[in-house]
């Protein structure tokens, strides 16, 4: 295929006509299935164009709710954007569960952000701790202009700190900094801080004469997407006895939800698939509330990993004929700026919400994970996965065969009480249709 230059120049009609030229061509509807996902109202098409460079057309996920959330006594329905057929009866399922021993309660562990200033610096150590020292208060000066609205808000920059690494790697010195941001996620903000950081330092350190051999060099400047003290815990408890319809299917169950926990804390291929489970409802809020859930995902897996193996992010105890199960997760997210102020379905669910401040939706969300992670292992230990699984997948089997209303209400009926695997369903309509 050709190398084009200049596409995102192009008009959007333009970029549409060369990609279906060029990779769509045996596609005659290619372009009617590109403008059937664009938005009639051509000033909200036009908002989404704007999202991002070179948009054909809109990529729609499920935009569903979660009600009888209760935490800290509080009741939600939490928004979920998310393609995945179980994940939200899921979670209602668990929300439910819960409702009537206390609900979740969740705390904010910490908020505090970070960002680095990558050096590489051949010299001698002390030379840049003096001149670090020196410096410290002439780079937040500098950095005034970009916080000043921030501190308004009661956040700014919490720290910095000078951290030798060449320990690790030669010549390998890192600015550690430490922000609050208040309701925004912070990255925009963060960022400028650090590069405005960066210049002071090297402007700073042109005119040090103790730098006349070897001046340190700023590599980069960016935050980093790993919060360990941005934390916040999500927990339910009940008396075990609470957890069956007897003492004996209680005390089995537990049994096994704790054996399942344990397997996924010392198992780091079980982990990652418990952890999805828990991404499952996470992501689902991230995305919905219009925030990064790649930088939410990657430092929550960093985290899970943070003692040197892959762990489980929940954590159970039983003490006293009392069940406990909790999360704690690093969650940098915002309510503030970015998506939140321009996606009107963002807008939507930060109101269902009622409109939480940042450390408000980090609590929903991470019982989002903790009611998520609570419904799959439940099942896992019980059921099994597919039963629930299926029985959601089934609406998606039948339109991959194209069933008609008919065959639909047939199957859904038959399929109430047996399995729905793919293969059933294919056999159940096929008999239908003979
Ligand atoms: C599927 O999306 C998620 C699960 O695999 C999670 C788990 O195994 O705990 C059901």
């Amino acid at each position: 295929m050709p190398i084009i230059s200049g596409f995102s120049k192009l008009s959007k009609e333009s970029k549409i006509d060369w990609i279906c030229d060029h990779y769509l061509s045996s596609n005659k509807n290619a372009k009617q299935v590109l403008a059937n996902y664009w938005n009639s109202d051509s000033k909200l098409q036009k908002l989404h164009d704007e999202f991002t460079e070179n948009t054909i057309s809109n990529y729609y996920l499920p935009f569903g709710v979660a009600p009888n959330f209760t935490i800290n006594h509080e009741t939600y329905a939490i928004p979920m954007a998310i393609e995945e057929s179980s994940v939200i009866a899921a979670a209602s399922k668990a929300a439910k569960f819960w409702n009537d021993k206390g609900g979740f309660k969740a705390e904010v562990l910490g908020t505090k952000k970070v960002g680095h200033v990558h050096l590489n610096y051949k010299g001698d150590a002390q030379k840049l701790k003096d001149f670090f020292n020196q410096i410290k208060s002439q780079l937040i000066i500098d950095a005034k202009p970009i916080t000043k609205n921030m501190e308004k808000r009661g956040g700014g920059i919490l720290d910095i700190e000078l951290v030798d690494k060449t320990d690790q790697l030669d010549h390998y010195f890192q600015l550690h900094c430490t922000f609050n941001t208040k309701d925004a996620m912070g990255a925009n903000f963060i960022n400028s801080c650090l590069e405005q950081f960066g210049q002071t330092f090297e402007r700073e350190a042109e005119k040090h004469d103790a730098f006349k051999e070897n001046s340190p060099e700023v590599i980069m400047c960016i935050l980093s997407n790993y919060v360990p003290e941005c934390l916040v815990r999500a927990e339910v408890s009940c008396d075990i006895n609470q957890l069956g319809k007897t003492k004996e299917e209680a005390e089995k169950f537990v049994r096994k939800f704790k054996q399942a926990i344990d397997i996924a804390t010392i198992e780091p291929y079980r982990a990652v698939t418990h952890n999805k489970g828990i991404m499952n409802g996470i992501d689902a809020v991230v995305l919905a509330t219009g925030n990064d859930f790649r930088a939410v995902e990657a430092g929550i897996h960093a985290y899970a990993a943070k003692d040197g193996q892959y762990k489980s992010l929940t954590k159970i105890s039983l003490k006293d004929q009392k069940f406990r199960f909790w999360i704690e997760v690093p969650l940098a997210v915002g309510t503030i700026g970015g998506l939140t102020s321009l996606h009107p379905l963002v807008k939507i669910a930060m109101e269902m919400l009622g409109k939480p401040n940042a450390e408000e939706l980090m609590k929903i969300i991470a019982v989002a994970g903790l009611a998520q992670n609570f419904a799959a292992v439940n099942s896992l230990v019980t059921t099994g996965i597919q039963k629930g699984h299926m029985k959601m997948h089934l609406m998606n089997i039948l339109n991959q065969l194209k069933a008609t209303e008919g065959e639909r209400l047939k199957a859904v009926d038959y399929f109430k009480t047996h399995t729905a695997t793919h293969s059933e369903v294919i056999a159940y309509i096929e008999k239908l249709r003979a």
